[in-house]
């Protein structure tokens, strides 16, 4: 086996669900008018992901099982497996060993087009996106990374080409670790970080606010230069997601993953770069179908 990759929780099975209904709906609709639909997967993996599935106890109707691993489906052979089929698959990721995977994946499947790129998926999609051709092409990106990866600069390259759908696995967790409860507790690391992924440093005036003055022990009132964060896990999201919205004519309620478990630790976005009505009105009925389609607890945000 070229490599095991592990990762993730029972939010990736949803994840990947989401995903993979998206792109059969998307897939669908699109090659009635298009005959050039590519998929991008920027943060690819391996094609595959070992799950372990816990012991379990015996009961009056169950035998008792042991704990077992389990291989299942990641993104990049969901996506192959999509019919009607893309016309181009390009898998990207920084890890040598992935990049193996892939290439192997590649060849399980010769009548494909696939493209296997190494690298940092911020530098290779800001090198080789700027391209005529996507006027006559559509594309859906999945953007899934572990952690605060992708950059802001990023995103708004692939706004511009008016031509990709883009799934971004936002990571909640990463940004409010970040973006501390108290300002002076967000280092310049951090804050870069903070403006990295979220493209501006007003974070810091529209995220936080001053502390109100508090009375002393004379009865008088002490001001304080502490500013403390003013928005809570939903503020942060509504605040993300206003952030998409400067950039991306359209962008979906999100999904939270895990849906019902807190803390919340990532939203699952749906952006769309085509400003036409029509595609603006297909990714929101998408969007709507699969809120509709899946459990009850995978409801998007606006549905709690
Ligand atoms: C959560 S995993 C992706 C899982 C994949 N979507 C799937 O379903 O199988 C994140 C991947 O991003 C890769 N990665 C991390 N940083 C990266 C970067 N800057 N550019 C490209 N890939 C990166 C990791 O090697 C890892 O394979």
């Amino acid at each position: 086996m070229i490599d095991e990759h592990v990762f993730g929780g029972q939010h990736t099975d949803i994840k990947l669900e989401i995903v993979e209904r998206y792109l059969k709906r998307y897939s669908a609709a699109l090659h009635t008018w298009c005959s050039n639909v590519w998929y991008i997967d920027a943060f690819a993996g391996t094609g595959s992901r070992t799950v372990t599935i816990k012991a379990k106890e015996g009961d009056l109707f169950e035998e008792p099982t042991p704990e077992y691993t389990e291989k299942r489906r990641g993104s990049a052979k969901i996506a192959i497996d999509i019919k009607p089929p893309f016309e181009r698959l390009v898998f990207m990721d920084v890890k040598p060993k992935h990049i193996a995977a892939l290439n192997a994946l590649k060849e399980e499947h010769p009548g494909r087009d696939i493209d296997v790129l190494q690298g940092d998926a911020n530098e290779l999609i800001c090198r080789q996106i700027d391209w005529d051709g996507w006027k006559s092409t559509r594309a859906v990106m999945f953007l899934d990374p572990y952690g605060m990866e992708v950059e802001w600069e990023t995103l708004k390259k692939i706004a511009q080409t008016k031509a990709i759908d883009v799934w971004y696995l936002f990571p909640l967790a990463g940004l409010y670790r970040q973006a501390a409860r108290s300002i002076t507790k967000v280092d310049e690391v951090k804050a870069k970080a903070i403006t990295r992924m979220l493209g501006t440093d007003a974070w810091r005036e529209e995220l936080y606010s001053e502390v109100p003055p508090i009375a002393d022990l004379l009865g008088g009132m002490a001001s304080t230069d502490e500013r403390q964060r003013n928005a809570d896990v939903a503020g942060l999201e509504r605040y993300v997601k206003n952030r998409l919205q400067t950039i991306f004519p359209a962008v979906l309620d999100p999904w939270a993953l895990p849906p019902v478990d807190r803390p919340q630790k990532f939203s699952l976005f749906c952006a769309i770069s085509n400003d036409s009505t029509a595609a603006k009105a297909l990714a929101n009925s998408f969007g709507d179908s699969i809120t509709k389609s899946m459990l009850p607890a995978s409801r998007r945000k606006s549905d709690h």
